[in-house]
């Protein structure tokens, strides 16, 4: 794929709408670093970024929207986050119950019952997601395991970039605050703070007092509790050739319940976390057909072996 290169223009911005309601993935410059962007109601694109990005598991991504009254359609706002919402457009990145309705592909959240809402301030990002009209799902815009880039030329980096990878980069020059969001979540009904970034602590706490830090909670590894991957209540069993008696099976390739009808690893990524949901419903153990290592499917089986590990 020839990655093009966009002016932060009418027409730049334009392009980089159509692209992405086509499915495509961008990149697109934030105040923080670029970020990755594709479709967040769209399984197959939000599939897109983790293959351009080549990331080895499935974290949740960050969902980014034009303002505050879109974050609160996708998003349950306590009074706790509604207070910090008033810190954007900025580098603060908001965990927050999921709305289900609002149609938020399941591989973004990597099938949590939360969502990780920011509102950029960046005049780029902001200009495309009025264009786009709907949320944008988008993690820093690197090969896996890579720095964060802070300029276009790193996106296209030779040396370990994207391009050819991606359908397009949005070039609006440096990156003025050069490092990620700053994310707060809720763990045991406190405000946490969940990584440092851009936003310093400080800042936050004006608004709503001290923060836990993920060490300081009283169970840290409570089951459940900071967990912070979907796992299916049912036991798993991998790299199934056929279901046991009693078992649910989930194909890869044509079947009744399938990863991928087609057996490919990007569109089983896109179906994963909604199929093995589907599955767990069923109330009995669940075997999954094997997955080939290749593309997506590494994320995949290291996304299946933590659902099969005993807990
Ligand atoms: O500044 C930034 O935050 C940049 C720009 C592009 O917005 N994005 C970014 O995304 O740094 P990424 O994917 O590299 O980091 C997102 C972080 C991950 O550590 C992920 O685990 C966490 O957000 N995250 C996302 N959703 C979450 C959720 N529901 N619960 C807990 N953590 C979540
Ligand atoms: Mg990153």
């Amino acid at each position: 794929m020839q990655t093009e290169r966009l002016n932060p223009d009418e027409d730049g911005i334009g392009r980089a709408a159509r692209l992405l309601t086509a499915g495509e993935v961008v990149a697109v410059p934030t105040e923080t670093v670029y970020g990755l962007a594709g479709n967040a109601r769209n399984a197959e694109a939000v599939a897109r970024i983790y293959a351009a990005k080549g990331r080895p598991s499935f974290n949740p991504l960050i969902v980014h929207v034009a303002d505050r009254e879109a974050a609160g359609r996708i998003g349950v706002f306590g009074d706790e986050a509604r207070q910090l919402a008033a810190l954007w457009p900025g580098a603060l990145t908001l965990v927050v119950p999921l709305r289900e309705a609002a149609g938020i592909a399941s591989l973004v959240t990597a099938g949590l019952e939360t969502v990780a809402l920011r509102v950029p301030a960046h005049p780029v990002a902001r200009a495309l997601l009025r264009r786009f009209g709907g949320p944008l799902a988008a993690p820093s815009a690197n090969v896996s395991g890579r720095i964060s880039p802070t300029t276009a030329a790193h996106v296209l980096d030779p040396d370990g970039g994207l391009d050819g990878r991606i359908a397009a980069v949005l070039d609006g020059g440096a990156c003025p605050v050069g490092l990620e969001s700053t994310i707060v979540g809720w763990r045991e009904g406190r405000a946490t703070l969940l990584r440092p970034g851009g936003v310093p602590v400080d800042a936050i706490e004006a608004v709503i007092g001290p923060l836990a830090q993920p060490g300081e909670l009283a169970a840290p590894d409570a089951p459940g509790q900071l967990s912070s991957h979907y796992a299916p209540n049912a036991p798993l069993r991998l790299n199934a050739d056929a279901p046991r008696e009693g078992e649910t099976f989930i194909a890869f390739g044509p079947g009744p319940l399938t990863l991928s009808p087609r057996a490919d690893t990007t569109e089983a990524a896109a179906r994963l976390f909604d199929v093995l949901r589907q599955a767990d419903r069923l109330g009995r153990p669940i075997a999954v057909a094997r997955v080939p290592d290749e593309g997506l499917g590494l994320a995949i089986n290291d996304r299946l072996r933590r659902a099969a590990a005993p807990r």
